[in-house]
C-alpha cells in the first residue's frame, strides 16, 4: 500500500527541491525533514513498548519505541541524507548501505557494494528519496529479501506513477511511504515534474 503525505508542509518542503536555484546544503536539509515527516506518519502503526527509565523521580515505565529493532537501509548516494536524519532520531537503530546507480543510456541499475547487518527479526526502513522506473528499489528489495528480511517499509520523496506501479504489482506487503507522487516519466526515465537528479542536487555534481 502507498501513503502519500500530501500535506501544505510535505508540498511546500518537496517545491523548494524543484526550485533549480536551492543549493545542495537547503536540499539535503529538506530532503531531511521530509524524512522526518515520513516517519512520523510511517510509525504510527508501530507499537510503542513498555520501557523502564530512571527519571528524577525514581524508576517508572513509559512507552517507548525500541529504537533498536530498526533496521535503516540506504540507496547511495543519493538516500544518504534520509539516512542520517533518521539515524540523528533513532541512533539506537542500525543502518545498512546499498551502492545502487541507474546507467543513464539504459535506464537499468546496477548494485556496486552491499553492506547490510542480518535482516532477522527487524523492521526494515529502506530509503531513497526517487523512485523513477522503480529499477533500483527492485534491486534493493531483491537483496534484502534474499538476506531474510520480512517487514520491511519504504521512505520516498518523489516517486513516478509508473514506477510505484511496478513496485506494488511485485510487492503486495510493501507499505510505501511518500512525500509526493508527480505526473509521469520522460523518455530519459526522469520524474517530471520532478527535480532532476537527487544524487547530483545534493552533492553539487552536475552532469
Ligand atoms: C537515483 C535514485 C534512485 C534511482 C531511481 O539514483 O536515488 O536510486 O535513481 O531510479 P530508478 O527508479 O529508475 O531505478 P542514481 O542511480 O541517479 O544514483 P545517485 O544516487 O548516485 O545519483
Ligand atoms: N533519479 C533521479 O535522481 N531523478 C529522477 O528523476 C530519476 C531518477
Amino acid at each position: 500500500m502507498t501513503y502519500e503525505l500530501n500535506s501544505p508542509l510535505s508540498t511546500h518542503l518537496v517545491n523548494t527541491l524543484r526550485d533549480s536555484q536551492t543549493d545542495a546544503l537547503r536540499f539535503r536539509q529538506n530532503i531531511k525533514t521530509l524524512s522526518l515527516l515520513l516517519a512520523d506518519r510511517a510509525l504510527q502503526k508501530e507499537a510503542l513498548q513498555s520501557t523502564s527509565l530512571f527519571t528524577w523521580q525514581g524508576r517508572y515505565n513509559f512507552q517507548m519505541f525500541d529504537e533498536s529493532n530498526l533496521l535503516f537501509v540506504t540507496v547511495m548516494r543519493a538516500g544518504l541524507p534520509m539516512l542520517e536524519a533518521l539515524m540523528d532520531l533513532f541512533p539506537d537503530a542500525q543502518a545498512g548501505f546499498l551502492a545502487i546507480k541507474r546507467d543513464e543510456t539504459t535506464h537499468k541499475s546496477k548494485l556496486y557494494y552491499d553492506r547490510v547487518p542480518d535482516c532477522k527479526d527487524k523492521h526494515l526502513i529502506l530509503v531513497d528519496p526517487m523512485i523513477a522506473t522503480g529499477g533500483s528499489m527492485i534491486d534493493a528489495m531483491e537483496l534484502l529479501k534474499e538476506r531474510g528480511a520480512s517487514k520491511i517499509t519504504s521512505f520516498n520523496i518523489i516517486g513516478s506513477p509508473e514506477g510505484l506501479a511496478r513496485i506494488e504489482e511485485k510487492y503486495t506487503e510493501l507499505d510505501i511511504y511518500i512525500a509526493q507522487i508527480d505526473e509521469r516519466l520522460n523518455d530519459d526515465k526522469y520524474i517530471i515534474p520532478g527535480l532532476g537528479d537527487a544524487g547530483d542536487r545534493q552533492y553539487n555534481t552536475p552532469e
